[in-house]
């Protein structure tokens, strides 16, 4: 969890940097729009950074720490700053990887106080090392909302990131400058906006991820209505505001980072999955998989960078038996080859359509404390052409640390709300059951 120090020390660190551009009144939320690359099914995001303010494209990691942009190439700002060490910004990073001597025939001892102190991007869809990054700061921009209509947009001054090379940004999106993480850490997004207007946004945060491209869905940070447009028609609002259910998130004590600092907790978001189940029936899951062991392995987590969810390999076979059995059993239906990244696919043949998407078995995940979040098949199925459905979950095989990663494709058109101070998940059912989707989202 994240320690009250840090907090303290980035509330008076951030709570002096926060400039409005046009306004002075402290936003209640901001927002920023989320967009899915067709090619690689990253969501990206976009906003201002630097001086002037130069526009920025970046990967959406719900569960990543902070934020890092490649900065040693197409990075020129007046107002960046290194991070130097023992400094507010470095404490509030968690970063206290200041060694000061360089070892060597000639030991080489810098002077501390004019180094910049190291955190790690590190490039969570390709999975290659993390970096050691200078923290920077620089100032940012996203628009505001009253949770009716989309306000001015705002700068934060000193906000706090990582500087990394252009090697980080491999298998990243076309024109994509590094990832935005929305993590559980000090230095996410959700905290370091909360603490640079003194609390008046609440540290909690709203994602709708569209389903297709050229679509835009939402990040929404503080407090707000949730207001949706069908049809893209004003005068028929939907409010999402109060349909949530909540279930608890749960920490992993031992981070998910490939470096860390000591006694560091992961920033991921986990779930206190308790069953899975497909037609109300349950698969039969070995249940100290969805508990950390003491190396922090295990757990359910949610991702928005991984495009399907991975299910570790006892999980995924019993799991796809029992679809395969259901799926077969009530519907006219037979098993086709296999589409990759997909192993279960099937012949769509008499398969009706609903307003959630193709008719499949439900899948349901059942949480400890007695919710269920389900899902259609819209969010289980892939459909590859006119007669072919894949089941969109992958086999993760047995060397997995975390036993389910939900992914973006089961996320979609869902609305979740993150709350960080409550430690809970809001979600809601596929918003096509009340026939909007999450780019009917009105800014
Ligand atoms: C601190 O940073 C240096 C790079 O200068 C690295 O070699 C070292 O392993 C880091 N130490 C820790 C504890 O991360
Ligand atoms: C980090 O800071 C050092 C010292 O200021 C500088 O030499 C180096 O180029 C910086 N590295 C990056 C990746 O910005
Ligand atoms: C928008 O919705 C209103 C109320 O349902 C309806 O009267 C109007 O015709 C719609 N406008 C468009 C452009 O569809
Ligand atoms: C939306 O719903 C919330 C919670 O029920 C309510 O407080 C808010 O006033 C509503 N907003 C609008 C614009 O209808
Ligand atoms: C359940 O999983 C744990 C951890 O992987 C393992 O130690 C245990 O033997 C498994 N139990 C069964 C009944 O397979
Ligand atoms: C099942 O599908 C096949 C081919 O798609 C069709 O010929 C057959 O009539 C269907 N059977 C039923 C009971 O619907």
């Amino acid at each position: 969890m994240v320690s009250s120090n840090f907090l303290t020390m980035l509330f008076l660190f951030l709570s002096l940097s926060f400039a409005p551009t046009q306004q002075s009144s402290k936003p209640k939320a901001l927002l920023l729009s989320v967009t899915k690359d067709p090619s690689t099914l990253q969501y990206l995001t976009h906003f201002n950074l630097g001086t002037p303010f130069v526009q920025k494209s970046l990967v959406v990691d719900l569960g990543g720490r902070y934020l890092w942009i490649e900065c040693t190439k197409d990075y020129k700002s007046s107002t960046h700053k290194s991070g130097i060490c023992g400094s507010a910004a470095c404490l509030v990073a968690n970063s206290d990887n200041c060694t000061v001597c360089l070892s060597g025939s000639r030991p080489k001892c810098l002077d501390k106080h004019r180094r910049p102190c190291y955190i790690y991007p590190e490039n969570t869809v390709d999975n290659g090392p993390a970096q050691f990054g200078n923290l920077s700061l620089d100032r940012i921009s996203l628009q505001s909302t009253d949770g009716i209509t989309s306000g001015p947009f705002v700068t934060i001054n000193k906000f706090i990131f990582a500087c990394a090379t252009d090697k980080l940004l491999m298998n990243l999106a076309k024109g994509v400058k590094g990832m935005l993480g929305l993590g559980r850490h000090p230095a996410g997004l959700s905290i370091q906006l909360s603490s640079a207007f003194g609390g008046s946004l609440r540290r909690i945060f709203a994602v709708c991820l569209p389903s297709q491209s050229k679509t835009n869905g939402v990040i929404v940070f503080g407090d707000s209505n949730y207001l949706f447009y069908p049809d893209y028609n004003t005068s028929k609002t939907i409010n999402l505001s109060s349909i949530f259910t909540y279930t608890r998130l749960v920490v992993n004590p031992v981070s998910t980072s490939k470096i860390y600092e000591t006694g560091e907790a992961s920033a991921d978001y986990f779930v206190d999955l308790q069953s899975v189940m497909v037609n109300n029936k349950i698969v039969p899951i070995n249940s100290s998989l969805l508990t950390f062991n003491e190396w922090g392995f295990g757990g359910t987590k949610l991702s928005t960078v991984n495009p399907y969810s991975v299910l570790e390999a006892s999980i995924y076979s019993a799991f796809v038996k029992l679809f395969d059995d259901e799926i077969i059993a009530t519907r006219n239906i037979s098993k086709v080859a296999a589409v990759e990244p997909f192993a279960e696919c099937y012949s769509i043949g008499q398969v009706g359509v609903a307003l959630t998407g193709l008719d499949a078995p439900s899948i349901r995940f059942v949480f400890k404390d007695n919710t269920f979040w389900e899902l259609h098949g819209a969010n289980s199925m892939v459909q590859i052409s006119r007669d072919v459905m894949c089941l969109g979950f992958l086999d993760g095989g047995n060397q997995v640390t975390i036993s389910i990663v939900i992914g973006a494709h089961q996320l979609q058109d869902h609305l979740l709300q993150f709350d960080l101070d409550a430690s809970k998940l809001g979600f809601t059912s596929s918003l096509l059951s009340r026939g909007i989707k999450c780019s009917n989202f009105k800014f």
